[in-house]
């Protein structure tokens, strides 16, 4: 995200937040871990690139072990308009069941992922997230796709944070108690 708190700008880029080796990185340890990923449709549209990257034995590893911790994670997408997945591991969900989502969170072996912000927004109301991971970008945008909503109100516990060589800071937060 920006700092003024988008991940996205009003044109829809957000090629200011890509990721360098050293964030990349950290990502893909941030992500290893996870077993499944709860994606609206447009976060969807965007990350399904990974299924299947062009070119992507000539990579970095860095790409690589991205594309790998991608495929390996089910997904479950939310969207009344996508008829098929076009990935593995894919499920599609035509809306989103907090009662559903908190059976799956207590079945599961392995932590589940919610994102992009609009889809976020709807587990965040209903009480969902546990944690939060922002990464901050030093750029303002000012405006576009807020990655925070404007009606959720919650008290976080700071549990660690990251600084970057390229200036980037990662936030962990835990919902409080
Ligand atoms: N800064 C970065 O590094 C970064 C990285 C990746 C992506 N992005 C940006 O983030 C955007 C994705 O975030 P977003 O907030 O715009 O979209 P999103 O939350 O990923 O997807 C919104 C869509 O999810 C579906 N959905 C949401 N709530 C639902 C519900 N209750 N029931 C059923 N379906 C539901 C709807 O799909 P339907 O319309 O199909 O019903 C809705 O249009 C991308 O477009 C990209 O621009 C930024």
């Amino acid at each position: 995200m920006s700092l003024d708190g988008y991940v996205a700008d009003r044109d829809g880029n957000f090629d200011w937040a890509a990721p360098d080796e050293e964030v990349h990185g950290f990502v893909n340890d941030l992500e290893r871990p996870v077993g499944t990923y709860l994606l609206g449709r447009r976060m969807y549209e965007t990350l399904q690139y990974w299924e299947d990257p062009p070119g992507l034995a000539d990579e970095p590893p860095v790409i690589q072990d991205f594309a790998a911790i991608w495929r390996s994670a089910d997904k479950v997408v939310y969207s009344k308009t996508l008829a098929n997945p076009s990935t593995a591991k894919t499920r599609i969900e035509r809306e989103f069941d907090p009662d559903a989502v908190r059976r799956m969170k207590a079945a599961a072996s392995r932590d589940i992922t919610v994102g992009g912000p609009h889809l976020a927004a709807e587990a965040m109301r209903a009480g969902l997230v546990d944690e939060y991971h922002l990464i901050v970008y030093p750029v303002v945008v000012g405006g576009g796709n807020r990655a925070l909503p404007d009606d959720v109100r919650l008290q976080l516990e700071l549990v660690d944070e990251r600084r970057f060589r390229g200036g980037a800071v990662h936030l962990h937060y835990r919902q409080s108690t």
